[in-house]
C-alpha cells in the first residue's frame, strides 16, 4: 500500500484549507491550574461542532480552523505518547539575525472569507477555554491585494498543488499513529517599511528571487548571497522538499507595525528546521538571507495538528488508565471462578488460527 493510499481515510484537519481573505492566528499556553487541562482537552475535542455552529451561518466563507498542539503539552493534553519530530522550537542564531523560541502550547489557525465569522468562532471558543488558557499572541491577519505580503511581492506561490500538497503536509506511513497530522511552525516578523521602500525594486527582486510586479522566478544567483527564493529551497539527495505555507499580513499604519505572519505546515520538521537554518545561518554559512535585514522575528513556537479523528477522541476515555465507571474500576483480588467449574478457556480453545 503506498502512503498516499493509506492517508487517504484518515481525515486531516482543515490543513490545505484555501487561503482566505482574513485569518486569526492565536496562539496560547495552557495555565498551570486545577482542571485546566480538562477544560482545553474537552475544548480542543470539540472545536468542531463550535465551527459547524459558527460555518454555517454563511457556507460561502469556508470558515475553519486547524488546531496544533505543542510539545510542552503534548503528553497531558492528549493522554499519550508524541509524534516523532514533535519538540519544541529550537532557536536558530545566525551571525546577524537571530529566530527566537517563544511559549506556544496551543495554536488555533482560523480562516475565512469573513472577518465577523472568525471573530465570533474565537469568541465562542476562548468563552469555553476560559482561565484554564492564557493568551500569549493573537494576530488578525488580513488578505493584502492580489495575495501581496507588505513587501509587495506575491507571497505563496511555489506552495505545493494537487497530490503534492498531501504528500508534503501529511505524515504518512512513517508514523502511522499520526497519520493525517501535520507539523506547523509559526513566527511573527515585522519589517521597517520605510528602509525596505529605499531599496530600488531591482534590489527588493534579488532579494526575494522573483520579479515584482509580475512575480516572475529569478535564476538563482551564480555566487554570493542567494535570494530568500533559494534559500528557503531544501533540496536532499536531488529530491525538493516542499511546505505549505499560508503567510498574512498584518499590522496598523497608525500604530506604525508592518508585518508577516509566517505559517509553515509540513510532513516533515525538519523541512521547515532546514529551510530557517539557511536562512538565519546563510548558504554558505555567513552568508545569510537579506530578508532578514528587513524583517524580524518576534516569535518562533512548533505545534502538531493532528488528525481530526484524533483531535475529536482526545476527550474519549483513555484506555489503559483505567474505566471511567468508578463501580467497573474495583479490581478483583483474584480471577473470579467460572461457574461451570471448567478452566474458563471457553470458546478460545477452538477459536480458529
Ligand atoms: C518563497 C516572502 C518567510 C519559506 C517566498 C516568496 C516570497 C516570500 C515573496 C516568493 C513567492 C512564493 O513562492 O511564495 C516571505 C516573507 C517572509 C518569509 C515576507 C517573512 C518575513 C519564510 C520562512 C520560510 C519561508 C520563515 C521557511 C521557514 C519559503 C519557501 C518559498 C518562499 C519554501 C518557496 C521557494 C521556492 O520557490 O521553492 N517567500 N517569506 N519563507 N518562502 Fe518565504
Amino acid at each position: 500500500m503506498t502512503s498516499s493510499a493509506r492517508r487517504v481515510p484518515i481525515e486531516p484537519q482543515a490543513v490545505d484549507a484555501p487561503l482566505s481573505g482574513t485569518a486569526v492566528f492565536l496562539v496560547l499556553t495552557v495555565r498551570d491550574a486545577a482542571g485546566a487541562f480538562d477544560t482545553v482537552r474537552s475544548t480542543l475535542a470539540g472545536v468542531a461542532d463550535v465551527l459547524k455552529n459558527v460555518a454555517f451561518r454563511d457556507l460561502d466563507a469556508a470558515l475553519s480552523c486547524t488546531v496544533g498542539i505543542g510539545a510542552r503539552v503534548w503528553g497531558e493534553l492528549t493522554r499519550g505518547p508524541a509524534p516523532k519530530e514533535l519538540h519544541v522550537f529550537p532557536a536558530v542564531v545566525g551571525d546577524r539575525h537571530i529566530a527566537p523560541s517563544t511559549p506556544g502550547d496551543v495554536l488555533l489557525h482560523i480562516r475565512a472569507a469573513r472577518r465577523d465569522l472568525c471573530f465570533e468562532f474565537e469568541r465562542q471558543l476562548l468563552d469555553l477555554l476560559g482561565d484554564a488558557v492564557e493568551v500569549v499572541d493573537e494576530t488578525v491577519g488580513f488578505r493584502y491585494f492580489d495575495v501581496r505580503d507588505l513587501l509587495g511581492f506575491v507571497d505563496g506561490t511555489a506552495n505545493p498543488v494537487g497530490q503534492n500538497l498531501p504528500d508534503a503536509t501529511l505524515v504518512g506511513d512513517e508514523d502511522p499513529a499520526f497519520a493525517g497530522g501535520s507539523y506547523v511552525v509559526v513566527q511573527k516578523y515585522t519589517h521597517p517599511l520605510d528602509r525596505w521602500r529605499a531599496l530600488t525594486t531591482e534590489q527588493q527582486e534579488a532579494i526575494i528571487g522573483r520579479t515584482k510586479a509580475d512575480n516572475i522566478e529569478l535564476d538563482d544567483a551564480e555566487t554570493g548571497q542567494k535570494s530568500h527564493k533559494t534559500l528557503s529551497t531544501v533540496v536532499v539527495d536531488g529530491a525538493e522538499h516542499d511546505i505549505l505555507r499560508d503567510n498574512m499580513p498584518f499590522g496598523s499604519p497608525a500604530g506604525g507595525e508592518f508585518g508577516t505572519y509566517f505559517i509553515g505546515y509540513a510532513r516533515r520538521l525538519w523541512v521547515i528546521e532546514r529551510m530557517l537554518q539557511r536562512m538565519f545561518i546563510g548558504d554558505p554559512p555567513g552568508l545569510h538571507d537579506r530578508l532578514l535585514d528587513f524583517s524580524t522575528a518576534r516569535t518562533g513556537s512548533v505545534f502538531f495538528a493532528p488528525s481530526a479523528a484524533f483531535l475529536e477522541a482526545m476527550d474519549d476515555d483513555p484506555a489503559p488508565s483505567g474505566p471511567a465507571d468508578p463501580a467497573s474500576a474495583v479490581v478483583p483480588a483474584s480471577p473470579p471462578e467460572p461457574a461451570d467449574g471448567s478452566l474458563g478457556l471457553g470458546s478460545l480453545q477452538t477459536a480458529p488460527e
